[in-house]
């Protein structure tokens, strides 16, 4: 039986921290199940982490499908979250619905996640009213990238400050099972935490959230530059992959490789 989201508010429940993770493919999926992760979420950062793009904006659904049905079959263990991308959630109730069920029904995925609140709220209210359980996020929103005016750290203000502790309990009222807080000062993720009755998970939000997650490719050293703050690198994969292809290279170029042991006979 995989991870469910009463599991998750046990954990909060019990004070027990736990992580999330992205993964977009079946092999890291399959790592992460292995290594007990509880919740992957096929974040829409594929867009940038494997697809090339700059934003997140231009992700679709099919793309996002496709690669949470690899991560669905990688994985039998954790709860699998699938990012709803932009313009999937924002134009109307029926295309969240529908959008939101096809994370479900075609791509193997046990809940959404969706951005914001405001107008997000009967986006949440509907797609949960379908059976369909929702984590929210709110904070740093990288699908609002150009109305933030850049990645920028939130709810630094007063204001803004009780601005997302609205949002956040309007979010648990209305229905979510879990809260992804981005970007903002620990303090304040430490306020929504404890002012929620469902668990909070935080990137780039300090210690005191329930829960962590981290974009994969960022912990793994992956990427080729530009790593947030928040960011922990716990390997250099990118430098690996290139010494060992650096090493395949040489091998070849010099008639080391094929050698005897990796030939047939
Ligand atoms: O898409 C993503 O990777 C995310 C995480 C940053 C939470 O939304």
């Amino acid at each position: 039986m995989s991870t469910t989201i009463r599991d998750l508010r046990g954990f909060k429940e019990r004070g027990e921290r736990f992580v999330m993770l992205t993964a977009y493919d079946y092999p890291t999926a399959s790592i992460l199940d292995e290594a007990g992760v509880p919740v992957i979420l096929v974040g829409d950062s594929l867009a940038q982490n494997v697809l090339g793009y700059e934003t997140t904006l231009p992700v679709t659904m099919e793309e996002m499908l496709h690669h949470t049905r690899a991560v669905a079959r990688g994985a039998t263990n954790a709860l699998i979250v699938g990012d709803m991308p932009f313009l999937s959630y924002q134009t109307s109730l029926e295309d969240g619905i529908r959008n939101a069920g096809r994370f479900l029904k075609e791509g193997g995925a046990h809940a959404v996640k969706l951005e914001g609140a405001g107008p997000s709220l009967s986006r949440v209210r509907a797609i949960a009213g379908a059976g369909i359980p929702v984590m929210g996020h709110i904070g740093l929103t990288p699908q609002s990238v150009h109305a933030m005016g850049g990645y920028r750290v939130q709810g630094k203000s007063e204001e803004d400050a009780r601005r997302l502790v609205d949002e956040a309990q309007a979010l648990a009222k209305t229905g979510v099972f879990s809260l992804v807080l981005e970007g903002i000062p620990s303090t304040l993720a430490a306020e929504i935490t404890q002012s929620v009755p469902v668990p909070t998970i935080g990137i780039g939000a300090g210690p005191h959230c329930d829960g962590q997650v981290l974009v994969l490719t960022d912990l793994l050293g992956l990427s080729a530059g530009g790593y947030p703050k928040f960011a922990k690198r716990y390997a250099d994969l990118r430098g690996e992959i290139t010494r060992a292809i650096g090493a395949f290279r040489n091998d070849v170029t010099s008639g080391r490789f094929p050698d005897d042991a990796h030939s047939y006979h």
